[in-house]
């Protein structure tokens, strides 16, 4: 995490001995972490966080002076955090340093690809360089500890947060997860924080932080094992989540925060509840009052809580004097926390360099790497007739169309907050810059930007609301669209949504694309010109039209600072999509929730037809996406016919690009178990791997298949089961993959 080793021994009794002079006040101090909202100037909080914009950094000096806070976040100006950091240090009895924790999620200078676009490249190789680029901005700017990754699976896509994770599928988001942490937290970098735990992903109805209900199966099978990926690489921080699991705050179970967490998987970081999770706990009606909840919390496993006002931990030394917390257990729990700090190298050096942050933030290698990444994280979901890529040696001219392809604050993404616009560089930028000046590019905006109905959490931040130029007028705009395209050698439509359509409290009833952008759409193509749709999203969204009737569909989600330069290399042909998707697209919001590992029921031949009124297959299934090259597998093999409960396998097979381009591909393995003591998904991805070929070239691909990839929870038995089955495996380039071949497990005789 550090650069330095760590001398653990002499860690501790550093720890012990700071413990030893602690007042139960600074013990408290130490486990409460403030927002420190200082918002720019006019700027007005949401009213639904309920503080005063000058009161509240006020009162959040005066408690670190004090010794009563011991983590700030939302702090990213290194001046800013070197002065917050001296009352800390200097205003306190014992001068221990504040941790500085940020929502560090797809970069913090240098914007990365969202989340689930960099899942979508299947590559963890990229995703934990990005993640280790963020980290180094971030630590260069005094920060500590990022609240990333975000690892639940989601598996409704009008839950807004879909967008900071890997999607659907445990296997993807387990090696997702733990490049990240790795990327986090390599030499010189920060804490990682994986979050929400657990099952924050499946809110009711898809409605952001609403109750959760999930069956033992569910969690231990599906929506816990990136967690365990993300604790097994290390990571130094948990996070809490907001809603009732199965009746309970999340935020206050002792199952999830000690029995799961540490007793069973071995954590040995420090837990914190996300923003205000303590005192909601009188929210919920689960605690009477605030020193309840601080107790139950804190009781539970939940050793810092964040705060925006008024924590509830700073009640925990009237729970510690009436006996209902010992303070052992709070020793315990400010010893994880100052262990965070000494291990981030805080008690020997707490300030930053502000010079080395100013090169730090400029590096180009960072904007090189987020250019690369958003190459590696665009799927290519249709292109009839190969109209992808573009020749620029024929071209003459290119319309590009659409709001989103010249809106810089859209290209980069939600949950963003120290971004540089001027370096961004939008899918009109990118197209312009590399088609040349012999290439004629013209833009028309087409239809208005559209609004939420209700606003978002992050208007206050500025330059979050989209607007219309002055004077915009729509059907004169529509108009000079269609004479673009028309006039135009192809068309370029980029659509989506807006990005504060998207990430927390951006839950959304249905999956449209918002506006008149599909009008725009079938105007363009109606013109004749060919036609290309990149789409900016965080989720799927309704493409039935334009799946049949848009000839290349490129998903570019929101791709980050390079995004445009990147969305241009992939156009022309300078590199070839080699995403795929994390999540089955669903065709409309009526079949959600959706997913490809389904069981088997009544009626299976049926299974596309379970409603009358729509085929209840995907539009696009998961682990889709296209390529320039064109891959084909073959010769499956399993090494063994047969192997007993504790057995692998190795399977094999030959991936050939019989295009005339190297390209990337990710060769996928799924399994089927056909019988046994629960009934199994049709096909669970088990391994997966990126590999670049060159044309004509064929590589054999290698999966192991042992008790690790066949076991699974079992709800009645409340334990994991591995049954004796005849077990089937595909391999191919995504989950409807048809190459076949099959193995026994037998029980040992
Ligand atoms: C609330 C969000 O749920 C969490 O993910 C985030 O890290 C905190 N706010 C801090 O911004």
């Amino acid at each position: 995490m550090t650069s330095e080793p760590v001398d653990h021994q002499h860690t501790a009794a550093r720890v012990d001995e700071l413990l030893s002079r602690m007042t139960p006040a600074e013990k408290a101090g130490q486990l409460t972490q403030y927002f420190y909202f200082k918002l720019p100037a006019g700027a007005q909080p949401d009213a639904a966080l309920g503080i005063d914009p000058d009161a509240q950094p006020r009162a959040v000096e005066e408690a670190l002076a004090r010794g009563e806070a011991g983590s700030l976040l939302f702090v990213t100006d290194p001046a800013e955090i070197n002065r917050l950091q001296r009352l800390a240090v200097e205003g306190n009895r014992l001068g221990i340093p504040a941790l500085f924790g940020f929502d560090v999620i797809h970069g913090l200078r240098t914007i990365f690809p969202v989340p689930i676009a960099m899942a979508a490249s299947w590559d963890p190789e990229i995703i934990e360089r990005g993640q280790a680029v963020a980290a180094r901005e971030a630590r260069a700017v005094g920060i500590h500890w990022a609240f990333a990754p975000m690892v639940d699976v989601a598996r409704d896509p009008r839950w807004g947060r879909i967008v900071e994770g890997a999607g659907e599928d445990p296997v993807l988001g387990a090696a997702v997860a733990a490049a990240q942490v790795r990327g986090f937290q390599s030499p010189g970098g920060i804490i990682a924080g994986p979050k929400h735990f657990g099952g924050y992903g499946a809110a009711l109805g898809g409605r952001d932080y609403d109750e959760v209900h999930l069956s033992d199966e569910e969690l231990w099978n599906v929506y816990f094992p990136p967690f365990q990926a993300a604790v097994e690489a290390g990571a130094g921080n948990v996070m809490t989540a907001y809603m009732d699991l199965n009746g309970v705050p999340a935020s206050a179970s002792h199952w999830l925060f000690t029995q799961v967490l540490r007793d069973t998987w071995g954590f040995d970081g420090f837990v914190v509840s996300d923003a205000n999770a303590v005192r909601n706990l009188v929210t919920h009606g689960f605690a009477p009052d605030l020193t309840e909840a601080g107790a139950r919390a804190v009781t539970a496993g939940v050793d810092m809580e964040m705060a925006m006002t008024d924590p509830a931990y700073a009640h925990l030394p009237d729970a510690v004097r009436d006996g209902t917390v010992p303070e052992e257990v709070l020793d315990q729990r400010v010893r994880r926390v100052l262990e965070a700090k000494a291990r981030q190298g805080l008690l020997d050096d707490p300030y930053v360099d502000e010079e080395r942050a100013r090169e730090v933030l400029a590096d180009p290698a960072h904007r090189e790497a987020a250019r690369e990444a958003a190459r590696r994280s665009a799927v290519l979901l249709r292109n009839e007739g190969d109209l992808l890529p573009l020749d620029a040696g024929t071209l003459t001219s290119i319309a590009v169309l659409g709001p989103l392809a010249d809106s810089r604050r859209d290209t980069i993404g939600p949950w963003v907050f120290d971004y540089d616009l001027d370096e961004t560089v939008t899918v009109l930028d990118g197209i312009r810059a590399a088609a040349g000046d012999r290439v004629r590019v013209d833009y028309a905006q087409g239809v208005p930007v559209v609004s939420r109905t209700f606003p978002s959490l992050f208007d206050m931040f500025g330059g979050n609301t989209p607007s219309d130029p002055e004077g915009f007028d729509p059907e004169a705009e529509l108009a000079r669209a269609v004479e673009v395209a028309a006039a135009a050698d192809v068309a370029v439509v980029v659509a989506g949504e807006w990005q504060n359509m998207i990430g927390e409290a951006a839950s959304r009833s249905s999956i449209e694309l918002p506006g008149r952008q599909l009008e725009l759409i079938r105007a363009v193509v109606a013109t004749g010109t060919p036609t290309v749709l990149l789409v900016m999203n965080g989720r799927p969204l309704d493409l039935r039209w334009p799946a049949e009737h848009v000839p290349a569909i490129l998903d570019i989600w929101y791709p980050g600072s390079q995004g445009g330069a990147a969305v241009a290399d992939l156009l022309f042909g300078t590199v070839s999509p080699a995403g795929k998707l994390p999540f089955t697209w669903p065709r409309t919001v009526g079949q959600i929730p959706m997913i490809y590992s389904h069981t088997r029921s009544h009626e299976p031949e049926n299974q596309a037809r379970r409603y009358w009124d729509e085929a209840s297959t995907p539009l696009f299934p998961f682990g889709h996406g296209l390529s320039y090259g064109r891959f084909t597998y073959t010769d499956l093999t399993v090494d063994q016919p047969g192997v007993d409960l504790d057995g692998t396998v190795t399977v094999t097979a030959e991936v050939t690009n019989t295009g005339d381009r190297e390209a990337a591909d990710v060769v996928q393995l799924y399994l089927h178990q056909r019988h046994g003591t629960a009934s199994r998904p049709v096909r669970e991805l088990k391994g997966f791997q990126r590999v670049v070929v060159a044309p004509g070239e064929s590589r054999r691909v290698t999966f192991t298949v042992g008790p690790q990839q066949r076991r699974y929870w079992h709800t009645y038995a409340r334990d994991w089961a591995l049954d004796p089955s005849t077990f089937d495996v595909w391999v191919g380039g995504d989950c409807t993959a048809d190459l076949h071949g099959s193995f026994e497990v037998v029980a040992k005789s």
